[in-house]
């Protein structure tokens, strides 16, 4: 019997300290995380230094958890895979200085992977299914792209947000309403109650292209909070929720299944934080089985930062050989496309 490829990930891009441990790529033997988001709350996003030391504090005890919770030892793994970007540049540097440690000394192969590659890598931790080519919709807190997946690994981007990404616009809309951080799940839920129709809020087509701009919606939801204010007037907080999420899905929803049509592609991936949202999910599905698309998303837990879909990604390049060497750097600004 041919020995089981045993791989442990570490992620630390942001402002969750992650470790995962997968059996070949799909099994997950263990799933473990922090998140600081209740230490980063009272300043109303992410602070990296306290980020960067939040890790250090963590992840080894993870590493120990992880592997305690997986019942296998530093001598069961096959390798080790690591976020090494993008991402904030102090935190990245824990979790590839602690995987460069860990692998030097128990002689294990390197994997870096990139973190966006780990968000579109989600969907085949619970769908080996997948075919190709795949239309990717990456909504997260630092991007939003449309991606053609042509094969393991090869992407093609069609269209990017020219200004902020989805899970920013969120966040940054949800903080001016006095929400709280993150915004994502708060608008979500709060939009539930709310008539998206009451507000007239716009929409940034920007003609036929597959790019996206939250900005201009973005300043509309200001203007509108601080007219408010001025006069005086109270605001019905779920129906701005809802119209400012109707918003940013109608234009999600309508470029994916354009870019989809156009390129004659029968399987769309959502992935990335933003892929949690429980109205784009079910809009989103509504929309492709009517034009008989197939939609994937990863469940909800590994919609947002976890060291799993880094572990699925990290199987991948494995299994072709691909490995990095001790020279491995944090890479804030590492691209996929
Ligand atoms: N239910 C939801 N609806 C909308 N947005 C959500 C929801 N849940 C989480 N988010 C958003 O997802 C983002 C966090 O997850 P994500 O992994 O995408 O962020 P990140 O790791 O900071 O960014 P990136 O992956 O681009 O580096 C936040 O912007 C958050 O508001
Ligand atoms: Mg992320």
């Amino acid at each position: 019997m041919t020995k089981k490829e045993i791989l442990l990930a570490i992620e630390t891009s942001c402002d969750e300290t992650a470790v995962a441990i997968l059996s070949d790529g799909r099994d997950i033997l263990a799933n473990v995380i922090v998140s600081q988001i209740q230490i980063h709350r009272q300043f109303g996003g992410v602070v990296p230094e306290i980020a960067s030391r939040q890790h250090l504090e963590q992840v080894n005890r993870l590493v120990d958890a992880a592997l305690k919770e997986a019942e296998v030892s530093f001598d069961d793994l096959s390798a080790i895979a690591v976020t090494y970007g993008p991402g904030l540049v102090g935190a990245l540097l824990v979790g590839v200085s602690t995987a460069k440690a860990l692998a030097y000394s128990r002689e294990l192969p390197l994997v870096g992977v990139n973190h966006i590659e780990g968000h579109i890598y989600a969907n085949w931790l619970v769908h080996p299914e997948i075919e190709f080519p795949a239309l990717c919709l990456i909504v997260s807190g630092g991007h939003t792209a449309l991606v053609e997946v042509t094969a393991h690994g090869k992407y093609s981007l069609l269209g990017q947000t020219l200004d902020d990404a989805a899970g920013e616009a969120f966040d940054k809309v949800a903080r001016a309403m006095g929400l709280g951080y993150p915004g994502g799940p708060l608008i979500d839920a709060l939009a539930r109650e709310g008539n998206p129709q009451k507000l007239p809020l716009p929409r940034s087509w920007l003609g036929n292209s597959y790019d996206f701009s939250f900005s201009g919606l973005k300043t509309a939801v200001l203007n509108y909070l601080n007219k408010s204010s001025m006069k005086g007037e109270e605001i019905n907080k779920a129906d701005l929720a809802a119209g400012f999420q109707a918003s940013v899905l109608e234009v999600l929803i309508e470029k994916t299944v354009m870019a989809a049509k156009n390129k004659n592609i029968k399987t769309v991936l959502l992935a990335g934080g933003v892929a949690a949202n429980s109205a784009l999910r079910e809009q989103l599905r509504k929309r492709c089985e009517r034009e008989n698309i197939t939609l994937y998303y990863p469940p909800m837990e590994f919609c947002t930062d976890n060291a799993a879909m880094i572990a699925c990604a990290g199987h991948y390049h494995y299994c072709k050989g691909e490995r990095a060497d001790w020279y491995l750097n944090a890479v804030p600004n590492l691209r996929l496309f």
